[in-house]
């Protein structure tokens, strides 16, 4: 199964740094990006559009940080998986941690935009993980099982095939804590088995990664790749965490 790589810009970027900072990663990338690995930038709304231009005729692939689960409607603020379709965007990360946290996103939201993003050919990439107080509570499995269960409940087999699952521990999420290899990994194992068992499901982690840490995390066989906060804004760290998945 080839790696993924998400770099996830957050609420950074204007839509004229996010062209040069897409122009960099390309640069950095080279003439080739590495074919084994799929690439993935995922600039805010408004910088869609430049980012797309940027990367057109590169194999780099456009993703979206959220969706609505409306197509359309009096939803004020809201953007639909239509309109990311529209603007080329293949990818939609749901359930990140901060909608769930500033934006009071649901378990139940999560279920609803993972299968709006499916509903349009969009491929979802859940975000799932704990906070500090449920690990140190020791409720770690059962609360990203939980997670799990709601994003994928009811979805059919051969779309199941089209989501990937990020392992991103809350307390590791832009705190330079990332979470030891070995626990990720054990994690990243129990998120395959919940999510059915499925040998090509791209599970990856997310929390803190950097080029130096992100090697340990690729060594073990649970990971398939990263969603990457901070370290996806520099291109020179973005594009050799690139290259360590190539590497693998
Ligand atoms: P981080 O963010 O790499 O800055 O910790 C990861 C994420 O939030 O997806």
């Amino acid at each position: 199964m080839s790696a993924l790589v998400v770099g996830n810009w957050k609420m950074n970027e204007t839509a004229r740094e996010a062209t040069a900072l897409a122009r960099g990663i390309c640069e950095r990338l080279g003439a080739s990006p590495p074919s084994h690995v799929r690439v993935v930038m995922a600039p805010p709304f408004t910088a869609l559009a430049a980012v797309g231009e940027a990367i057109a005729g590169t194999p780099i692939a456009l993703g979206a940080q959220d969706l609505f689960w409306k197509d359309a409607g009096a939803f004020t603020g809201a953007i639909s998986a239509p309109m990311l379709v529209d603007l080329g965007v293949r990818y939609v990360i749901v359930g990140h941690s901060e909608r769930r946290r500033y934006f009071g996103e649901s378990d139940d939201d999560v279920r609803r935009k993972t299968r709006a993003a499916l509903a349009h050919g969009l491929q979802p990439v859940v975000a799932v993980g704990e906070t500090s107080e449920e690990r140190d509570a020791g409720i770690t499995d059962e609360r990203v099982r939980t997670q799990v269960r709601a994003a994928i409940d009811a979805i059919a087999p051969g779309d199941l095939r089209r989501i990937a699952i990020a392992y991103e521990p809350v307390w590791a999420i832009g705190t330079g804590r990332s979470c030891e290899p070995a626990e990720a990994d054990r994690v990243m194992r129990l998120i395959r088995v919940c999510a059915g068992g499925l040998e090509d499901l791209p599970v990856l982690y997310g929390g803190s990664v950097t080029p130096a840490n992100f090697p340990s995390y690729l060594a073990f066989d649970g990971c398939s790749g990263g969603l990457i906060g901070g370290a996806s804004l520099d291109a020179q760290a973005f594009a050799s965490i690139v290259r360590a998945a190539s590497e693998r």
